[in-house]
């Protein structure tokens, strides 16, 4: 745990190990059934996140009942339960309690093998950072809550943040990784800082190698930033040095809380360029994004 990392692993013997971990929030989208499916998806994220197969899932809700039809339930859970047959996930429960504000998530247990286990702070010098999701989830949220994304942009969040990070982890894997989490409610700034802290090592972020999701460099720029960015940023203040010449908005975007983002995988610089084209291949949205530059005590990142 001293690490921050995704899940817990806990070693049962030589050849496997437990990996658990729990996650929910509140409703991010209007449809119940999406915002299911990335609930689900974002629980699902931390067991790949550590290189591992999840098996099984775990219901957790808090329900207004008094406030919305059950149907909104229902929908909500089938939402979910489309993203845990999807991972090959089977649910063997749950827990329900009466609450003022509507919020849904999943415990997840998965096994790994204990040596292969992939944390959050083994990145080595020359690593490459390969992303594999747009970032911008946040911002787009926050839109969205404010009535000003069209239905093209909500399709294309929904569809992101709704996206397992399966296939990403599974070609991580056989790529040989040395480091990976996702990025979620800390930001690419913030997860990545837990990288570099843990690794002890700089790191590098390319600015212009970054991608977003349609509009969040735009709404960005008119101040649609959510709360939590800004939380990050004071967070990181200390450890993350921002290039003058780097737009304030692309800036925003680095620490901007991600609903459910992709991984960011720390590789070798001879096998990045493989498991790149083996992600975009399988129709993962993925770039390098930076590198981890070199040895640092205390973990530091900059943003190029
Ligand atoms: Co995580
Ligand atoms: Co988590
Ligand atoms: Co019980």
């Amino acid at each position: 745990m001293e690490n921050s990392d995704d899940a817990g692993v806990f070693k049962l013997n030589s050849e496997t190990a437990l990996i658990q971990t729990v996650d929910f929030f509140t409703p991010v989208v209007d449809s119940p059934y999406d915002f299911g499916r990335i609930a689900a998806a974002n629980s699902l994220s931390d067991v790949y996140a550590m290189g591992g197969k999840p098996l099984t899932a775990m219901n957790i809700v808090c329900f207004p009942s008094s406030d919305f039809p059950a149907s909104v339930l229902r929908e909500t859970l089938e939402g979910g339960l489309e993203k845990i047959d999807e991972a090959g996930v089977v649910l063997v429960g749950g827990h329900s309690v009466d609450d003022l504000e509507f919020k849904y998530g999943l415990s997840v247990t998965g096994t790994v093998h204990p040596e292969k286990v992939i944390p959050n702070c083994n990145a080595n010098a020359g690593d490459m950072l390969i992303l594999t999701k747009p970032l911008g989830l946040g911002i787009i949220a926050t839109a969205i809550k404010g009535k000003i994304a069209d239905k093209n942009i909500q399709k294309k969040f929904i569809e992101t943040a709704s996206a397992l990070n399966k296939t990403a982890s599974e070609v991580m894997i056989a790529s040989g990784a040395n480091a990976c989490t996702d990025i979620t409610g800390f930001g690419l700034c913030g997860h990545l800082l837990e990288m570099a802290k843990g690794s002890k090592k700089e790191i590098h972020i390319y600015s212009d190698k970054l991608f977003f999701l349609p509009k969040a460099e735009e709404y960005a720029e008119m101040g649609l930033i959510p709360a939590g960015a800004y939380a990050n940023r004071e967070f990181c203040k200390n450890r993350v040095y921002v290039s003058s010449y780097i737009k304030k908005a692309v800036a925003d975007i680095c620490f901007d809380p991600q609903t459910s983002g992709g991984l960011i995988i720390s590789i070798n610089k001879k096998n990045a360029g493989d498991c790149l084209l083996k992600l975009i291949d399988k129709g993962v949205e993925a770039a390098i994004i930076g590198e981890v530059a070199g040895e640092d005590k205390r973990g530091k990142i900059k943003i190029k």
